[in-house]
């Protein structure tokens, strides 16, 4: 089966005033749309026609010869995502393992935020800002243009586009306000938990098959 576009998680006035109606109808409709079908042509020209997301990611990484098959499958996969890691009312506090995990490696929500956001505004040019699992530590994570966490072996738990398409209609150049709102009113916390759960079950699963 073809990769399609999924649908966004909410409605597109959902997110405003924060994110704009027209932001998400450009970003997911054309922006998002754009990268999908481009992976449906080269992936058939490739011969991986059928096979997920991820595993094309995983099969093209480093490869000069499938760099832009590459670059629009990582695309793809990073907006499924970081439409997963916004949510109306969301932002504030977290809570949950995620809580945990954030006060243990950065010690209070409020250095943690300022540490995500520097990275977020200082980001130079097109990507994307990441809190990720590295190994079992929580990191914060940059990526450039494409490029995702998924190629480098980290595990992605909440992720921010900062390319300027996600926010130069709202907020023009700046970056920053978009940031801020994004922390304070739309990460959804309670996925990040759900990133952490199911990478839970993988553990026990691993150790149950290793036991037996
Ligand atoms: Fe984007």
């Amino acid at each position: 089966m073809d990769i399609t576009l999924p649908q966004l998680p909410y409605g597109y006035e959902a997110l405003a005033p924060h994110i704009s109606r027209a932001t998400l109808e450009f970003h997911h409709d054309k922006h998002h749309r754009a990268y999908v079908e481009k992976v449906v042509t080269l992936a058939k020209q490739a011969g991986l026609s059928g096979q997920t997301l991820e595993s094309i990611i995983h099969k093209t990484t480093g490869s000069k010869k499938h760099s832009e098959l590459f670059n629009n499958a990582a695309q793809a996969w990073n907006h499924a995502f970081y439409w997963r890691s916004l949510r109306p009312g969301g932002g504030g506090a977290p809570f949950g393992k995620i809580a945990e995990l954030i006060e243990t490696e950065f010690g209070t929500r409020q250095s943690f935020c300022e540490k995500f956001a520097e990275a977020a505004i200082t980001q130079f040019g097109s990507g994307w800002v990441w809190l990720v699992l590295k190994g079992d530590r929580l990191v914060i994570s940059s990526t450039s243009n494409a490029d995702t966490p998924l190629a480098h072996g980290q595990t992605p738990l909440l992720t921010i586009d900062v390319w300027e398409h996600a926010y130069y209609l709202d907020y023009q150049n700046e970056r920053a306000n978009y940031v801020n709102a994004v922390l304070k009113h739309l990460f959804d916390w309670e996925f990040a938990n759900q990133n952490l759960s199911s990478l839970k079950i993988a553990a026990t699963a691993h150790e149950i098959k290793s036991h037996s």
